[in-house]
């Protein structure tokens, strides 16, 4: 994001502070009760997220040729490569045999060994071992692949479609964002890992515990709230997907400071929200990406959470650091809001109320909910 972008979502932010409110939609907006719960709703979520590009990582989990990594999304495990001509490459990670994963984790490798029988792939997905060979006289080496999926590195992190047949266009799906995105670097920042929260709520409901900061005050009244404001958010939507800044307690002393000397990045943390689910967060020194996913039932969800961070890990008491943050905003995730909403989702699914309401002062969790129902409805005119 240029300077001057960030010095007037800064304005922008001081004032709402200043003034004691935020961002406000027209007018409240009500959902049923049954987007958490419904069987119906829950498949046709899941078909949107498979039609949907996704996005699975950070560039820098394949930082050079032979790097791969290993992926879930919705319970289909998917092997990336970065192959000697340094294209990013996506594959079922599925074997040819009888479906084992080939690889798991992360690292550097050319060649996979399956763990069972060890038929053996390149990071082309192309089969070149098969020991016991006169037992399969149908497989042909050299010339059968793994299943391989459309896959792009773009705004500085790894996509992939889901379905092999589908056209990735990313730009497409991004549009003015993918500049901004990209700009911050937090695709290229160092991996920290992954942290995976398998839930009791809906995907909808862990996305919503990112989209208003309304909740601060007191869900995270021993947390967050110590130093960011609560019900004072920056919103700006850009089609399907939105931005909201969360101003720090600090952003008030910029008051009596002249603009030149304004640094913005001290003084806010900025959330995405990008269709259908994804949530990027982004301060000075972490750049969190929480992949959202509709679980095997209505009332579950899986959570994968990442963080990246610019700071050099090569000494250890940094990188100890950066892991120790990551660990912190987990369990603040994990203890404070994915708790609390563990309560919603089991009111929801007793039929006790059959609605709830989004306030004028929750635009994002508005904005979320409006673009998944038109998706849905685009959908099911065109099926
Ligand atoms: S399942 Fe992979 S070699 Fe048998
Ligand atoms: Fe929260």
């Amino acid at each position: 994001m240029d300077h001057d972008q960030l010095i007037d979502l800064t304005r922008r932010a001081l004032k709402l502070a200043r003034d004691k409110t935020t961002d406000l939609a027209p007018r409240p907006h009500t959902v049923d009760a049954s987007d958490y719960t419904s069987m119906q709703r829950h498949l046709s979520d899941r078909a949107l997220l498979l039609a949907s590009p996704q996005l699975v990582g950070y560039v820098s989990e394949l930082a050079a040729p032979g790097a791969y990594c290993t992926k879930t999304v919705m319970g289909r495990s998917i092997l990336l490569t970065r192959t000697s001509d340094e294209v990013v490459r996506a594959f079922d990670n599925v074997c040819l045999h009888r479906q084992s994963p080939v690889v798991t984790g992360c690292g550097t490798a050319k060649r996979f060994s399956c763990p069972y029988h060890a038929w053996t792939y390149d990071n082309t997905g192309k089969l070149v071992g098969l020991p016991g060979r006169e037992g399969f006289p149908d497989a042909t080496v050299k010339s059968d692949s793994l299943t391989e999926l459309p896959a792009a590195e773009f705004a500085g992190f790894l996509w992939v479609a889901l379905d092999k047949d589908a056209t990735l266009d990313v730009a497409a799906h991004l549009g003015p964002l993918a500049d901004e995105l990209d700009s911050w670097g937090i695709g290229r920042w160092s991996p920290l890992g992954e942290k995976v929260l398998d839930a009791p709520i809906n995907w909808k409901l862990a996305v919503d515990t990112f989209a208003e900061n309304y909740h601060f005050a007191t869900v995270h009244r021993d947390t967050f709230a110590t130093i960011a404001r609560s019900n004072c958010a920056v919103f700006d939507s850009y089609g399907p997907h939105h931005r909201l800044i969360f101003p720090l307690n600090a952003i008030l002393e910029l008051e009596n400071v002249p603009e030149e000397q304004w640094d913005p990045f001290h003084n806010m943390v900025v959330i995405y929200a990008l269709f259908p689910n994804i949530v990027l967060s982004v301060t000075i020194a972490n750049g969190e990406l929480f992949r959202i996913y509709p679980g095997d039932e209505p009332g579950r969800s899986i959570t994968v959470h990442q963080n990246s961070t610019p700071l050099d890990l090569s000494e250890e008491s940094v990188a100890a650091g950066a892991q120790a943050v990551f660990e912190y905003a987990h369990a603040t995730v994990r203890d404070e809001d994915y708790r609390l909403v563990e309560g919603l989702q089991a009111n929801l699914m007793s039929g006790a109320r059959d609605h709830l309401v989004f306030g004028r002062n929750e635009p994002g969790l508005q904005h979320r909910h409006i673009t998944w129902a038109e998706a849905l409805a685009a959908s099911a005119s065109v099926g």
